[in-house]
């Protein structure tokens, strides 16, 4: 019997700070180009009007050198995805408007990704795929969420953070010890050269058991700060240290409530994802924490964890092949729509 014809996709990403374009042949990731906007750093963060401005230079010429490098035009494209929400409204609206575009002057199927659904996903783009039932822990800049997912189709939500996300919480840190923004690679850099075990950062363990809670250990790294050094004058043997404390109190507190929901629920793998599933440290956690209750992890590697256009195609891949169709109007969203993931009793 002869084989199907792969599905050529498209993907474009413009929810923060990255545009981001990709091209799948299934499952399989053929480009993935992301272009960062790395002059955000001189505002200590994301400025929206100047992110959609920037989105709005790149996306077309990005689009045009990912066709081309895949050696394909734009007729063979059988399927066009793009990001509608989470994110920036302005920044949403350019890859978003120019991928409808697309698919009315060529008339082609549309998907609209849920930002997040794609980071949950993003393990499939790794050649060992996850399986079937997974928990999975999103960390990112806006969000911490840890999942239950039955199928494609099936998404529970177990817990979220009540305040800071991790990453805004690794974002806010570094901004308070001089470090800059992304705040995540710098702690981490910091923290590699520092002892771990030198200062006792308390973090909340919430009643709701899967929630999470990071604005203290904010508050507690600010207060150990202006103690210490009023002045603020941090000496870097110190900022290593906050940095490394900092780190084990955030990490720790992520595998507490991941090794609980392990106890509580039966699963066949494990996955870590977002942006913050670029830290080592994380990584090397979940890994043993997936050793001791003996399940495949998957953790995307690194091009993958941040915001990336693959996991958008990917995640529009899937939706398509559910028969899942969406029409172009569409619009973008700024945070994920109440009850949108299913949420389970947990006791
Ligand atoms: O998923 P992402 O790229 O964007 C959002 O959807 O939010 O995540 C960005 C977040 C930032 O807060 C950044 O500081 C954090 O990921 N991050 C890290 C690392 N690399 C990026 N956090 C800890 N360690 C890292 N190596
Ligand atoms: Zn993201």
């Amino acid at each position: 019997m002869a084989e199907s014809r792969k599905l050529n996709i498209l993907g474009i990403e413009s929810s923060c700070d990255e545009t981001s374009v990709a091209i799948l042949s299934d499952d399989e990731v053929k480009i993935n180009f992301i272009s960062s906007q790395h002059f955000h750093r001189t505002y200590g963060g994301v400025v929206p009007e100047l992110s959609s401005r920037a989105h709005l230079q790149i996306v077309k010429p990005l689009v045009e050198s990912a066709l081309k490098s895949a050696n394909i035009n734009l007729s063979e494209i059988d399927l066009i995805t793009a990001t509608a929400g989470p994110g920036l409204i302005g920044a949403l609206l350019v890859g978003l408007t120019f991928a409808k575009g697309l698919c009315y002057s060529l008339n082609k199927p549309f998907i609209a990704v849920n930002h997040i659904e794609g980071h949950i996903f993003s393990g499939f783009l790794m050649e060992s795929k996850p399986e079937f039932p997974m928990l999975v822990l999103v960390v990112s800049g806006g969000h911490t969420l840890l999942l239950y997912i039955e199928n494609e189709l099936k998404i529970f939500l177990l817990g979220t953070t009540v305040d800071d996300a991790a990453g805004e919480a690794f974002d806010k840190v570094s901004k308070l010890l001089g470090f800059g923004y992304p705040g995540g690679p710098q702690i981490e850099i910091n923290a590699a050269k520092g002892d771990q075990n030198s200062i006792k950062f308390p973090v909340a363990d919430l009643k709701d058991q899967y929630n999470f809670s990071f604005s203290g250990l904010k508050t507690a790294v600010l207060r150990y700060v202006q103690k210490n050094y009023s002045n603020g004058n941090i000496p870097n043997f110190d900022l290593q240290n906050i940095s490394a404390s900092f780190q084990k109190a955030l990490v720790d507190a992520l595998i507490q409530k991941t090794y609980l929901a392990l106890n509580n629920f039966k699963v066949k793998s494990l996955s870590l994802v977002g942006g913050v599933a670029a830290n080592k440290n994380l990584r090397d956690e979940f890994n043993n924490l997936a050793d001791k209750y003996k399940i495949p992890c998957v953790i995307p590697s690194l091009s993958f964890c941040g915001d990336n256009a693959a996991m958008i195609a990917l995640r529009g891949y899937q939706l398509y092949q559910t028969g899942i169709r969406d029409n172009l109007r569409v619009k973008p969203y700024a945070s994920i729509p109440e009850n949108h993931f299913l949420r389970m009793k947990t006791g």
